[in-house]
């Protein structure tokens, strides 16, 4: 399943972010790949463990922590520090998989990647290729989001970044723990939430109905979830 969660940041949040990005030094993306992906990636990157990517990282997750349909779909446990990259002038990601876990250097944070997403902060029309090919959900030429919105997909899935061919698209991506390992447990709990919401809205949240559906939904996630 993949997920678009629109309006993580809005235009303000979007044009903040990208004024402090856009001023940094962008370097080679391939210092960070393993030997698999450096074969496929070609592409820019923040660098990072430099105070930009720090910065823009934190403005990127708080806004995470107040977007509650991202919450709902994820459901996270963990989130690596997130990533900025700059595709430009033919610059690609083809056909890659996610290592499974990812640790970060110099310290002890250690986790398992179950979602990746990619926040798009360039607006769609200001570059032509780099959509995002995700196996099995989407095909060339790809998913493109404006800005400020975001997709969540599975990190077992094989997937892409179309090359660029003009203009220069700008995300910022990351890696999701998921308290619910399990997809399809997961996406249950997203129907359920999904479900019990609208219930809410149409019949009241203090109902006898909504108070044994929402109730349903917790001790789910109490038999389910890593906390
Ligand atoms: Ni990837």
């Amino acid at each position: 399943m993949i997920r678009i969660i629109p309006d993580v940041l809005d235009a303000a949040g979007v044009t903040k972010l990208r004024s402090l990005i856009d001023a940094a030094d962008w370097t080679d993306g391939n210092e960070t790949s393993g030997p698999q992906a450096a074969l496929a990636k070609q592409n820019q990157q923040l660098p990072e463990f430099g105070d930009t990517a720090a910065e823009a990282g934190r403005f990127v997750l708080e806004a995470l922590g107040r977007t509650p349909l991202f919450i709902a779909a994820a459901l996270p446990l963990k989130i690596y520090p997130p990533y900025f990259n700059r595709y430009t002038g033919g610059d690609t990601f083809g056909d890659h998989i996610d290592n499974a876990i990812r640790m970060r250097r110099g310290s002890d944070f250690r986790m398992r990647a179950d979602l990746s997403a990619t926040l798009f902060l360039a607006d769609p029309d200001s570059y032509d290729g780099g959509g995002l090919v995700v196996e099995g959900f989407t095909e060339a030429p790809g998913l493109k989001l404006p800005a400020g919105h975001l997709v969540l997909y599975p990190s077992t899935t094989v997937h892409r970044v179309e090359p660029v061919t003009s203009g220069s698209r700008v995300a910022s991506f990351m890696w999701i723990q998921s308290m619910i390992r399990d997809q399809g447990q997961r996406n249950l709990l997203f129907d359920l939430d999904m479900g019990v919401q609208g219930a809410a809205m149409a019949l009241g949240q203090g109902d006898q109905t909504v108070v044994r559906l929402t109730g349903v939904y917790h001790n789910l996630l109490r038999r389910w979830a890593d906390s």
